[in-house]
Protein backbone atom coordinates (compact mmCIF):
# COMPACT_ATOMS: atom_id res chain seq x y z
CA UNK A 1 0.00 0.00 0.00
CA UNK A 2 2.63 2.42 1.07
CA UNK A 3 4.80 1.82 -2.45
CA UNK A 4 1.53 3.40 -3.86
CA UNK A 5 2.20 6.80 -2.24
CA UNK A 6 4.56 9.28 -4.00
CA UNK A 7 5.00 12.07 -1.45
CA UNK A 8 3.63 12.02 1.83
CA UNK A 9 1.95 15.51 2.35
CA UNK A 10 1.07 15.49 6.05
CA UNK A 11 2.91 13.07 8.43
CA UNK A 12 1.33 11.89 11.48
CA UNK A 13 3.26 14.71 14.25
CA UNK A 14 1.75 17.17 11.54
CA UNK A 15 -1.79 16.04 11.88
CA UNK A 16 -1.57 15.37 15.39
CA UNK A 17 -0.15 19.06 16.56
CA UNK A 18 -3.00 20.80 13.69
CA UNK A 19 -5.85 18.44 15.02
CA UNK A 20 -4.58 19.57 18.85
CA UNK A 21 -4.03 23.05 17.67
CA UNK A 22 -8.04 23.27 16.02
CA UNK A 23 -9.68 21.33 19.32
CA UNK A 24 -8.14 23.86 20.90
CA UNK A 25 -9.42 27.17 19.23
CA UNK A 26 -12.66 25.23 18.65
CA UNK A 27 -12.90 24.77 22.62
CA UNK A 28 -12.60 29.03 23.54
CA UNK A 29 -14.64 30.14 20.61
CA UNK A 30 -17.63 27.20 21.50
CA UNK A 31 -17.29 28.09 25.16
CA UNK A 32 -21.19 28.03 26.86
CA UNK A 33 -22.59 27.19 23.46
CA UNK A 34 -24.97 24.37 22.55
CA UNK A 35 -22.65 22.13 20.15
CA UNK A 36 -23.42 19.09 17.81
CA UNK A 37 -20.11 18.22 15.97
CA UNK A 38 -20.97 16.55 12.42
CA UNK A 39 -19.18 15.05 10.03
CA UNK A 40 -19.66 12.97 6.98
CA UNK A 41 -19.11 9.28 6.67
CA UNK A 42 -16.70 7.72 5.51
CA UNK A 43 -13.47 9.89 5.42
CA UNK A 44 -13.82 12.37 7.70
CA UNK A 45 -14.20 9.36 10.54
CA UNK A 46 -10.64 9.61 11.61
CA UNK A 47 -10.83 13.52 11.54
CA UNK A 48 -13.33 13.28 13.91
CA UNK A 49 -11.96 10.98 15.68
CA UNK A 50 -9.22 13.11 16.80
CA UNK A 51 -10.65 16.09 16.89
CA UNK A 52 -13.08 15.39 19.01
CA UNK A 53 -10.98 14.55 21.63
CA UNK A 54 -9.26 17.66 21.83
CA UNK A 55 -12.99 19.64 22.64
CA UNK A 56 -13.23 20.11 26.19
CA UNK A 57 -16.91 20.93 25.64
CA UNK A 58 -20.27 18.99 26.85
CA UNK A 59 -21.42 18.90 22.97
CA UNK A 60 -22.92 16.31 21.29
CA UNK A 61 -21.93 13.97 18.43
CA UNK A 62 -23.60 13.06 15.37
CA UNK A 63 -22.76 11.09 11.43
CA UNK A 64 -24.10 11.75 7.88
CA UNK A 65 -24.27 9.65 5.57
CA UNK A 66 -24.78 10.95 1.69
CA UNK A 67 -23.79 9.48 -1.54
CA UNK A 68 -22.72 11.92 -4.52
CA UNK A 69 -23.86 11.23 -8.18
CA UNK A 70 -21.47 11.52 -10.49
CA UNK A 71 -18.03 10.56 -11.69
CA UNK A 72 -15.41 9.07 -9.01
CA UNK A 73 -12.96 11.90 -8.78
CA UNK A 74 -15.04 14.85 -8.61
CA UNK A 75 -18.36 15.54 -7.12
CA UNK A 76 -21.48 16.81 -8.80
CA UNK A 77 -23.33 17.96 -6.01
CA UNK A 78 -26.57 15.92 -6.78
CA UNK A 79 -26.31 14.90 -2.86
CA UNK A 80 -28.65 12.01 -1.90
CA UNK A 81 -28.93 11.81 2.23
CA UNK A 82 -28.43 8.10 3.07
CA UNK A 83 -28.23 8.71 6.72
CA UNK A 84 -29.69 11.99 8.36
CA UNK A 85 -28.71 13.34 11.69
CA UNK A 86 -30.50 12.37 14.46
CA UNK A 87 -30.61 15.55 16.71
CA UNK A 88 -32.98 18.62 15.87
CA UNK A 89 -31.18 21.53 15.16
CA UNK A 90 -32.67 24.43 16.58
CA UNK A 91 -30.52 26.30 18.89
CA UNK A 92 -27.86 24.29 18.24
CA UNK A 93 -24.24 25.79 16.84
CA UNK A 94 -23.40 23.29 14.58
CA UNK A 95 -19.93 22.44 13.16
CA UNK A 96 -19.51 20.44 10.33
CA UNK A 97 -16.09 18.14 10.59
CA UNK A 98 -14.76 17.44 7.26
CA UNK A 99 -11.70 15.70 6.06
CA UNK A 100 -11.37 17.87 2.89
CA UNK A 101 -12.70 20.59 1.46
CA UNK A 102 -12.95 20.77 -3.03
CA UNK A 103 -15.19 22.06 -4.93
CA UNK A 104 -17.56 22.29 -1.66
CA UNK A 105 -20.57 21.50 -3.74
CA UNK A 106 -21.23 19.05 -1.36
CA UNK A 107 -20.93 20.58 1.50
CA UNK A 108 -22.95 23.64 -0.34
CA UNK A 109 -25.84 20.79 -0.90
CA UNK A 110 -25.83 20.10 2.87
CA UNK A 111 -25.19 23.28 4.42
CA UNK A 112 -28.14 24.55 2.91
CA UNK A 113 -30.36 21.71 3.87
CA UNK A 114 -29.30 21.89 7.15
CA UNK A 115 -30.04 25.91 7.91
CA UNK A 116 -33.54 25.17 7.31
CA UNK A 117 -33.98 23.58 10.33
CA UNK A 118 -32.97 26.56 12.02
CA UNK A 119 -29.66 26.16 14.23
CA UNK A 120 -27.96 28.54 15.71
CA UNK A 121 -25.10 28.71 13.54
CA UNK A 122 -23.17 26.38 11.14
CA UNK A 123 -19.47 26.37 10.35
CA UNK A 124 -17.18 24.47 8.55
CA UNK A 125 -14.01 22.82 10.12
CA UNK A 126 -11.94 21.38 7.39
CA UNK A 127 -8.23 19.29 7.90
CA UNK A 128 -7.08 20.08 4.15
CA UNK A 129 -8.56 22.71 2.12
CA UNK A 130 -8.46 22.79 -1.67
CA UNK A 131 -9.02 26.32 -2.89
CA UNK A 132 -8.00 25.45 -6.73
CA UNK A 133 -11.10 22.79 -6.78
CA UNK A 134 -13.66 25.54 -5.61
CA UNK A 135 -16.83 25.81 -7.85
CA UNK A 136 -19.38 26.78 -4.72
CA UNK A 137 -18.82 29.92 -2.70
CA UNK A 138 -18.71 27.44 0.83
CA UNK A 139 -16.00 28.47 2.66
CA UNK A 140 -14.49 26.94 5.81
CA UNK A 141 -14.11 29.10 9.25
CA UNK A 142 -11.26 26.35 10.41
CA UNK A 143 -8.87 24.90 8.18
CA UNK A 144 -5.91 22.73 8.78
CA UNK A 145 -3.97 22.99 6.22
CA UNK A 146 -4.46 24.23 2.33
CA UNK A 147 -2.79 22.21 -0.61
CA UNK A 148 -2.05 22.45 -3.90
CA UNK A 149 -4.61 20.82 -6.45
CA UNK A 150 -2.99 17.01 -6.28
CA UNK A 151 -5.21 13.89 -5.28
CA UNK A 152 -4.55 13.49 -1.77
CA UNK A 153 -5.08 9.90 0.05
CA UNK A 154 -4.94 8.78 3.94
CA UNK A 155 -6.34 10.25 7.28
CA UNK A 156 -9.35 8.66 6.24
CA UNK A 157 -9.60 9.35 2.36
CA UNK A 158 -9.49 7.23 -0.16
CA UNK A 159 -9.21 6.34 -3.88
CA UNK A 160 -11.74 3.43 -4.94
CA UNK A 161 -12.25 2.67 -1.31
CA UNK A 162 -9.17 2.03 -0.33
CA UNK A 163 -6.03 3.79 1.23
CA UNK A 164 -8.10 5.11 3.88
CA UNK A 165 -6.44 3.55 6.94
CA UNK A 166 -2.90 5.23 6.13
CA UNK A 167 -1.96 7.03 9.50
CA UNK A 168 -0.55 10.36 7.10
CA UNK A 169 -2.17 12.55 4.16
CA UNK A 170 0.14 11.56 0.91
CA UNK A 171 -0.22 12.09 -3.11
CA UNK A 172 -1.32 9.17 -4.77
CA UNK A 173 1.60 7.78 -7.53
CA UNK A 174 -0.28 8.51 -11.00
CA UNK A 175 0.62 5.62 -12.36
CA UNK A 176 -1.89 3.89 -9.37
CA UNK A 177 -4.92 5.59 -12.13
CA UNK A 178 -3.20 5.05 -15.14
CA UNK A 179 -3.23 1.23 -13.92
P1 LIG B 1 -16.46 18.44 -2.75
O1 LIG B 1 -15.87 19.50 -1.85
O2 LIG B 1 -17.94 18.51 -2.87
O3 LIG B 1 -15.77 18.37 -4.08
O4 LIG B 1 -16.23 17.01 -2.14
C1 LIG B 1 -15.38 16.77 -1.12
C2 LIG B 1 -15.31 15.27 -0.99
O5 LIG B 1 -14.67 14.72 -2.16
C3 LIG B 1 -14.45 14.91 0.18
O6 LIG B 1 -15.21 14.71 1.35
C4 LIG B 1 -13.76 13.66 -0.31
O7 LIG B 1 -14.55 12.53 -0.01
C5 LIG B 1 -13.69 13.82 -1.82
N1 LIG B 1 -12.38 14.36 -2.24
C6 LIG B 1 -12.10 15.58 -2.75
N2 LIG B 1 -10.78 15.71 -3.01
C7 LIG B 1 -10.21 14.54 -2.65
C8 LIG B 1 -8.85 14.06 -2.65
O8 LIG B 1 -7.86 14.71 -3.04
N3 LIG B 1 -8.68 12.79 -2.19
C9 LIG B 1 -9.69 12.00 -1.75
N4 LIG B 1 -10.97 12.41 -1.72
C10 LIG B 1 -11.23 13.67 -2.16
MG1 LIG C 1 -14.50 10.10 -0.83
Amino acid sequence: MRNDIKEILLSEEQIAEITAALGKKLTEDYAGKDVLLVSILKGAVVFMADIMRHIDLKCDVDFMVVSSYGSGVKTSGNVKIIKDIDIPLEGKDVIIIEDILDSGLTLNYIINMLKERNPNSIEICTLLDKPSGRQSEVQAKYIGVQIPDAFVVGYGLDYDEKYRNLPFVGVLHPDVYTK
